[in-house]
């Protein structure tokens, strides 16, 4: 509980707040609950899977003491690995393309991580990580789990991701909400999150709605082709039609979500909610208005709040524009 003394930060990963995002919705029937998983050590959501992932592997000896850990990461697990294995006292290799923003390599070099950046694909723009992309990063991060014998965190794999949520996450949402929740749904990166919520809830209560949130142009999880492979919904939307962790059987549908929808709702949190998170957070809250605007109206959805707005500050998110004109690119 967050009102003991803690041995460490990693006891002050997770049981974040869940908050009714009452201006977002006014003039809407129906409620949205987000869970400010931005406020974890590491900034974002992801701290959760890299403890649950390293105490699982240290459980089942997978990890050796000392061993080197590599991830291929957007910023965020390598930010909660190199937290995790900082104060466990295992060497951290974070490998990660040049297309996401900078302020995360800064910041888990400083949390004490070996920081690998590879070139993103010819022509593939800053800020907007494809598929293919993300192959090459995979590809350097095996390469350097043979050169030196490490254990690889996987986070598209390992049941620990998965685990984090169903374990923690899912049932703090149903805790926090008092089972209150019709609906959930979440932007897919590894779909850790979706997947690890989704069973809590249906095991719970099986009429519990889940939805896979995917970028416009880039549904393939929902069965469409790529239009759009450089959406600039950073941390998901890779366009991976077979993500290992995800469970047919919990899923109910699939949510669409334009960049613009995601960015003015992003910036729509921070200037009305006080809540200042990401590219997916914003995508998000732009898929539970999307429910609530048609087939959800007066139910009560569930979104997560994946990362801090500041990881973004040197992107297109929050342009120069805002601080000149303050609250010109929202609504309302
Ligand atoms: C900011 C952000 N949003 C969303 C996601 C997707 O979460 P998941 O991998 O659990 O699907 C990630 C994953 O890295 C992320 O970093």
């Amino acid at each position: 509980m967050k009102d003991s003394l803690f041995s460490s930060v990693l006891e002050a990963i997770g049981e974040t707040p869940l908050v009714e995002l009452r201006r977002l919705t006014k003039g809407r029937n129906g409620r949205i609950l987000a869970k400010l998983d931005y406020l974890n050590p590491g900034f974002s959501k992801k701290d959760r899977i890299a403890r649950q992932i390293v105490e699982d592997a240290e459980a089942d000896s997978s990890l050796r003491p000392g061993q080197t850990v590599v991830e291929l990461t957007s910023g965020n697990t390598g930010t909660g690995l190199a937290i995790v294995c900082g104060i466990k006292g295992y060497p951290f290799v974070a490998v990660m393309s040049k297309g996401n923003s900078i302020e995360r390599a800064r910041m888990m070099s400083a949390l004490g991580a070996e920081v690998v950046l590879v070139d993103q694909l010819p022509g593939s723009p800053p800020g907007q990580v494809s598929g293919g992309d993300l192959e090459k990063v995979e590809q350097e991060a095996q390469r350097i789990v043979r050169e030196r014998g490490a254990f690889r965190a996987d986070q598209f794999r390992h049941r620990g991701n998965f685990r984090a949520h169903l374990l923690h996450t899912g049932p703090e949402f149903l805790r926090q909400a008092g089972g209150a929740i019709d609906a959930f749904c979440d932007f897919a990166g590894t779909g850790g999150s979706f997947a690890g919520c989704a069973a809590a809830f249906k095991a719970q209560n099986p009429a519990i709605r889940c939805f896979v949130v995917e970028p416009n142009g880039a549904a393939v999880l929902a069965g469409e082709s790529i239009t759009n492979p450089n959406h600039r919904i950073q941390g998901g939307g890779y366009a991976m039609a077979d993500l290992p962790l995800l469970e047919a059987r919990n899923i109910d549908g699939y949510i669409k979500v334009s960049d613009d929808e995601a960015i003015r709702t992003a910036r729509a949190l921070a200037r009305h909610e006080g809540i200042f998170a990401g590219f997916s957070s914003g995508a998000n809250a732009a898929a539970a208005l999307q429910l609530l605007d048609t087939t959800y109206q007066g139910k009560t959805i569930a979104i997560l709040m994946c990362d801090s707005g500041l990881k973004y500050l040197s992107t297109s998110l929050w342009p120069d524009e805002l601080v000149q004109r303050p609250g010109s690119f929202v609504r309302g």
